[in-house]
């Protein structure tokens, strides 16, 4: 059955001159999460031999760059470079390419060379995707999107809180083109944050406006926060519950605090 399929892609690939299999991994992804749109600027990391970069320049049609320690065949309208996705020199030379406004898109299909030892295995994984995430968020503009392979094991959840903490939405989806016996999975976070707050934080606050809907509205670095069940001049201390593009929401932890407690401004 899984052989079936394997062989089914395989020469779905041959035959419409993807260069790889996994260009059906992309497709499918996309025709269920609509990741790419046309006109996005693209960067594939780990991005050899070029099937996803095929398909995501025939999805754009814009600005597609793949990055791989491997050379890349050229592919009309892409552009490519060998570069680790660790090195910092990477990201800056990414940056020089889409510019500094940044990507649309941040795809990652990387995979480390497998031992068969799988803990090992699923732990460079686990190094490999954090890297990338560390890359996407360098490189994309607000409100892009990530999708990155993983391969499941025991660290999986936390890397999936990880993107969460970084994107409006995060799911895990896993495309009928990935073989039956595979441990990947596809993380996709849609809505990249550039909020100076993370979920969990808690701040001192005066509470000096309330919104039409009765709730407080406080700024932290220039960012708006809504505060739930407040009344004007209360100083308190907030927990930072949702994080939406444009805003936040928060929870009171802590009310009637002194003048002297420190507060954000
Ligand atoms: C499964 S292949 C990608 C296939 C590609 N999506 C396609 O459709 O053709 C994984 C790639 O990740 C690359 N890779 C692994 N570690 C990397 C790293 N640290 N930096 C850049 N590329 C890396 C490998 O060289 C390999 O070409």
């Amino acid at each position: 059955m899984a052989r079936d399929r394997r062989d089914f892609y395989y020469h779905q690939a041959k035959e419409k001159g993807y260069r790889s299999r996994a260009s059906f991994k992309l497709k499918q992804i996309n025709e269920k999460h609509h990741v790419i749109k046309h006109g996005d600027s693209v960067v594939d990391l780990g991005a050899a031999p070029g099937g996803w970069l095929q398909v995501a320049k025939e999805l754009s049609k814009g600005k597609v760059l793949g990055v791989d320690l491997q050379r890349i065949k050229p592919i009309e309208g892409v552009q490519t470079f060998r570069g680790d996705l660790n090195a910092d020199s990477t990201i800056k030379r990414i940056i020089k390419i889409v510019g500094e406004e940044g990507a649309d898109v941040v795809l990652c299909d990387a995979a480390p060379n497998l031992s068969g030892n799988w803990p090992y295995d699923h732990a460079r994984s686990i190094e490999l995707t954090s890297s990338a995430l560390e890359c996407a968020k360098k490189i994309l503009k607000p409100k892009g999107i990530f999708v990155v392979k993983v391969f499941q094991g025991d660290m999986f959840q936390t890397y999936l809180n990880k993107v969460k903490d970084n994107f409006v939405r995060t799911v895990a989806y896993s495309p009928k083109a990935s073989r039956a016996q595979s441990a990947e999975i596809y993380v996709i976070g849609k809505k990249f944050l550039t909020a100076p707050l993370h979920r969990g934080e808690e701040f001192v606050v005066r509470i000096d406006k309330l919104g039409s809907n009765g709730d407080g509205v406080v700024l932290i670095e220039r960012f708006v926060v809504f505060v739930k069940e407040v009344e004007l001049g209360e100083r308190v201390r907030i927990k930072i519950e949702d994080i939406k593009p444009n805003f936040a929401f928060a929870n009171v932890v802590e009310r009637n605090l002194a003048e002297s407690s420190e507060q954000v401004e």
